[in-house]
């Protein structure tokens, strides 16, 4: 039985939602990490300091009793963006970073913004006062495939920007393809990517498996094999721009089981077995430390986390589904099938 003690991981890209879906799903994230970037795109939007100050105390109040985790809040950039009251949150602690979702591109996202044209007194202000942009890296013109459009946010909007803004700081959020991956690297000084274990794990025949598979449905979409094995050379490399992000995005069970199905993967119960399993199929358990626990720190300018966890290749029983409060159910990643891995109860 294989086992492995690391630093103490943090995810780099979580949705907590609000209510009781954020009291029933904040300790699987708070137990197994140290920190996460907490997504915006509540309903309404965080998109002041204030907002993102009062929904980081509402997140804490749902941390167990005795577990040490700090979320790190973002701004959800909109066409009417404050960037004084941006830098300033960004000054005071509150804000690590600001989100870029196009208009329409994802959940929550009809705030989002028209064209980065629309907002480059903010992305100038970012780029001089050294606040990250995360990008949901997606264009939503309808004549481009699904399958394309990030590719095409990589070659249309991003690189330009990145030739327009030399000093702004880019992480390219949950990417899925080759194309993603190749302009990170290719900007690594400034750069780096979060990848989901979805995305590593499968690729898109998961979504047509014997049947429609809602709970395999997230946005970017799965893509063809060829990019789940660029993306798992990226993850398992060692090279320090890319990083654990699990863009754990819980919806109630009978949201997805619908006529038009929410987009995300319920991730956080078995995210580090899931991430485990690839680094042990691909013989880079070595490398597994760097992308949970110090290439993000290292991006973010923050110090790692001191504390140890162990890990085993034990593995363990995942639930149907999770109850949520007189809300419904949630079926996570490995629903009713076993997860490979666990923590050790000594760790
Ligand atoms: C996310 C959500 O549900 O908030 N969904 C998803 O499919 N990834 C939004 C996002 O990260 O794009
Ligand atoms: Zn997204
Ligand atoms: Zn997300």
């Amino acid at each position: 039985m294989r086992s492995l003690t690391f630093r103490r991981p943090d995810d780099w890209h979580v949705h907590f939602r609000d209510g009781a879906m954020m009291q029933t799903v904040t300790p699987y994230t708070a137990r197994a990490f140290g920190r996460a970037i907490v997504m915006p795109n509540l309903s309404p939007p965080v998109t002041s300091a204030a907002m993102a100050d009062a929904y980081r105390a509402r997140i804490m109040a749902c941390v167990p009793e005795g577990v040490s985790f700090t979320p790190l809040m973002t701004c959800y950039l909109t066409d009417h963006t404050d960037a004084a009251d941006l830098v300033a949150g960004h000054k005071a602690g509150i804000f690590t970073a600001a989100k870029l979702y196009p208009a329409h591109a994802t959940t929550n996202s009809a705030h989002g913004v028209t064209s980065v044209d629309h907002i480059m007194p903010v992305l100038e202000a970012m780029a001089e006062n050294g606040i990250p942009l995360l990008t949901h890296g997606e264009v939503t013109r309808a004549e481009v495939d699904i399958f394309d459009r990030e590719a095409r946010f990589a070659e249309e909007v991003l690189a330009p920007l990145l030739a327009r803004l030399p000093k702004l700081r880019v992480v390219m959020e949950h990417i899925t393809t080759e194309e993603g991956a190749a302009l990170v690297r290719a900007n690594s000084a400034r750069m780096g990517a979060t990848i989901t274990p979805q995305h590593l794990l499968y690729n898109r025949n998961a979504l047509f498996q014997g049947g429609l598979r809602p709970h395999m449905y997230c946005l970017p979409i799965l893509k063809r094999e060829r990019h789940r094995l660029a993306l798992r050379k990226a993850a398992t490399g060692g090279e320090t721009c890319f990083f654990l992000g699990t863009d754990t995005a819980p919806h109630m069970r009978h949201l997805k089981e619908a006529d038009c199905g929410c987009a995300g993967v319920f991730s956080a119960p078995v995210a580090i077995a899931a991430y485990l399993q690839v680094f042990a199929d691909e013989n880079a358990l070595p490398n597994f430390e760097a992308f949970a626990s110090l290439n993000g720190p290292g991006f973010y300018g923050l110090a790692p986390n001191e504390a140890r966890v162990t890990y085993v290749e034990r593995p363990a029983r995942i639930a149907q589904e999770i109850e949520v409060d007189g809300a419904g159910k949630l079926v996570s990643l490995f629903a009713g099938e076993s997860a490979p891995w666990s923590e050790d109860a000594a760790s």
